[in-house]
């Protein structure tokens, strides 16, 4: 039984490549070990995660996420049962949100720069599908 989760939230460091560091390398042993893929961006002080795996493994694994000091404000966007992974390739991709083709933002987002908070979780699980297609996705596990 796989699902997959989207939330989004807010870095509670300026500094956030340095936290996404700390949590990026904690976070691929982890995940391997309890058969979670996903991708994790990050831009603008904000994060925005997909999150794929065994029920249990994800629901534990997202309890355990809220609780995080890391970050505030976090929000469900989005989940759902599913038959098959679409972030298999990855036990966390990472994707810098702010250096992204304006083009691709543009696309789903009423401005230049993409705000998880204020579309709903289709359109951003729709990004997350279009920086896979473009190969915008770094840190193969
Ligand atoms: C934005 C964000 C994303 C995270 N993603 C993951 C993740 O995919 N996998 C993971 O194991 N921990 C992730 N963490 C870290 C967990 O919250 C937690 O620190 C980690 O699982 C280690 O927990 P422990 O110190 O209780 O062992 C994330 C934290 C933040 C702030």
């Amino acid at each position: 039984m796989l699902v997959r989760l989207l939330y989004v939230s807010r870095s509670v460091s300026k500094d956030s490549a340095e936290a996404i560091e700390s949590i990026l390398h904690a976070s691929r042993n982890h995940n391997l070990h309890h058969g979670i893929t996903g991708i994790l961006c990050y831009g603008g002080g904000v994060f925005l995660q997909a999150i794929e795996g065994g029920r249990e493994a994800v629901n534990k694994l997202y309890n355990h996420i809220i609780e995080d000091p890391r970050h505030a404000d976090v929000v469900l966007l989005h989940y759902e049962e599913i038959t098959e992974r679409r972030f298999g390739g990855w036990t966390m991709g990472q994707v810098n949100l702010s250096k992204l083709n304006t083009s691709i933002v543009l696309k789903y987002s009423e401005k230049p720069e993409f705000d998880p908070y204020s579309v709903s979780g289709k359109v951003s699980l729709a990004l997350l599908e279009e920086l896979m297609a473009t190969a915008s996705i770094i840190g193969r596990a």
